[in-house]
């Protein structure tokens, strides 16, 4: 379903004639910072000023001050660009009233983000948006989650609603798995040397297998030659393509970038990919989307079903099992969560991957924001 686009809004009379500026000045105990970050910008503040049909996500003075706390702030004050692509992924195109997204159980919704550097979706980077019972949330890069604070500010441009948390601009495909935890896919996209074609791309819908998922066929995946593993990973990979959850056939198939197809089904209220479930959905990427798995895909085995009811698949891997040695490929891989687990007094050293636009929460809830973002499990959307 797509929310509808509003272009001729019809607010009562009056409102129309509001400019960006007198909203924001008559918000300014909530927006103050925001509008002193797009003055600061002016090209920006002018084209936003100008602009017509659109939807000003605002964040307010405290999630911007909260931002404060992560490297993000030093880097937008030395990179312009950056701070363009951060204000831009603000900007939703087409007007969006509250009640457009109360009224839509799911949607992707573009926006103004599309400088090659920072997202590589034709027709602009998304946000994801969820409505449940009335209550609305966005969901943008590594699983962050934003609500409103206030709604449908309209004025002649479009309309504008201030937001709890600032949006995070999606990263790379394995900054966003190391953050999420998720290393094991990361160290076997690194084996296999998929990791910069992979990140190069446009428009790609990846199923990353979670930890578990990749312990539970241990024995058989660390043998596997390069050629194999290659050919496992590309089965994971839909190119060409982004399916946010809504768009996934909940009873059809896709063709892989390995030739194969998966299957997909949902039954009692999950979503399954041949026989794994999806555990977390819609995890935004600089050039895509990700679904978290819970069982690797067997390109031999395309036919594999799920259980429906059992908690846990078995590995569409026969005869496969864990070993003593750990999870798979993932000693190689340092993690940015380490913070979280690591004694402060330890001297710990600095965590060698970083995302580009590294949001707020993330040392404290890398993956439980990937893990409890979207999250599948019950009454998935269709
Ligand atoms: C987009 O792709 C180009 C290569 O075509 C790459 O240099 C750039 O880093 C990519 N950006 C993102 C956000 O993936
Ligand atoms: C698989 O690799 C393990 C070491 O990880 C080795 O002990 C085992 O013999 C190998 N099995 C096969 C079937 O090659
Ligand atoms: C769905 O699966 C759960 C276990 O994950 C089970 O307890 C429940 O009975 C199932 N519901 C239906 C409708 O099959």
């Amino acid at each position: 379903m797509r929310l509808s686009r509003l272009l001729v809004l019809s607010a009562a009379g009056g409102t129309l004639a509001q400019s960006l500026l007198d909203i924001l000045t008559a918000q300014s105990a909530t927006l103050s910072t925001l509008t002193a970050w797009l003055t600061s910008q002016q090209l920006v503040y002018d084209i936003l000023s100008n602009a017509r049909g659109i939807t000003l996500l605002a964040p307010s003075n405290t999630a911007l001050t909260q931002l404060y706390t992560t490297p993000l702030v030093g880097q937008l004050a030395l990179d312009p660009n950056l701070l363009t692509a951060f204000l831009s992924y603000h900007v939703l195109d087409g007007v969006y009233l509250a009640s457009d997204f109360v009224n839509t159980p799911a949607a992707a919704v573009p926006t103004f983000m599309n400088m090659k550097a920072y997202s590589n979706v034709s027709g602009g980077q998304v946000i994801e948006t969820r409505s449940q019972n009335g209550a609305v949330t966005f969901y943008s890069g590594n699983g962050v989650q934003s609500n409103f604070e206030k709604y449908d500010y309209n004025y002649v441009g479009g309309t504008l609603h201030i937001i709890d948390t600032a949006l995070s601009i999606p990263s790379s495909l394995t900054d966003t798995l190391v953050a999420g935890g998720l290393t094991a896919a990361v160290g076997a996209i690194r084996r296999a040397a998929v990791e910069t074609p992979l990140n190069m791309a446009t428009d790609v819908t990846i199923f990353a297998p979670n930890n578990d998922a990749f312990d539970a066929i241990g024995s058989l995946v660390n043998n596997m030659t390069l050629e194999q593993l290659t050919k496992v990973l590309n089965y994971h990979v839909i190119p060409g393509k982004v399916l946010y959850s809504q768009l996934v056939p909940g009873d059809g198939s896709e063709v892989t970038a390995e030739g194969g197809s998966l299957n997909f089904k949902i039954q009692n209220g999950s979503l399954f990919v041949n026989s794994a479930r999806v555990v977390a959905a819609d995890v935004l990427i600089g050039n895509g989307v990700v679904h978290v798995l819970d069982g690797v895909l067997n390109p031999d085995n395309p036919t594999a079903v799920p259980d429906p009811n059992a908690a846990t698949q078995e590995p569409a891997f026969n005869g496969a099992s864990s070993t003593a040695g750990g999870v798979p490929f993932t000693s190689a891989v340092i993690t940015t969560t380490s913070t979280a687990t690591v004694p402060a007094s330890s001297g710990a050293s600095e965590p060698s991957v970083v995302p580009a636009a590294a949001p707020r929460r993330m040392a404290a809830v890398g993956a439980a924001g990937l893990l409890g973002g979207v999250v599948a499990l019950v009454n998935w959307c269709v």
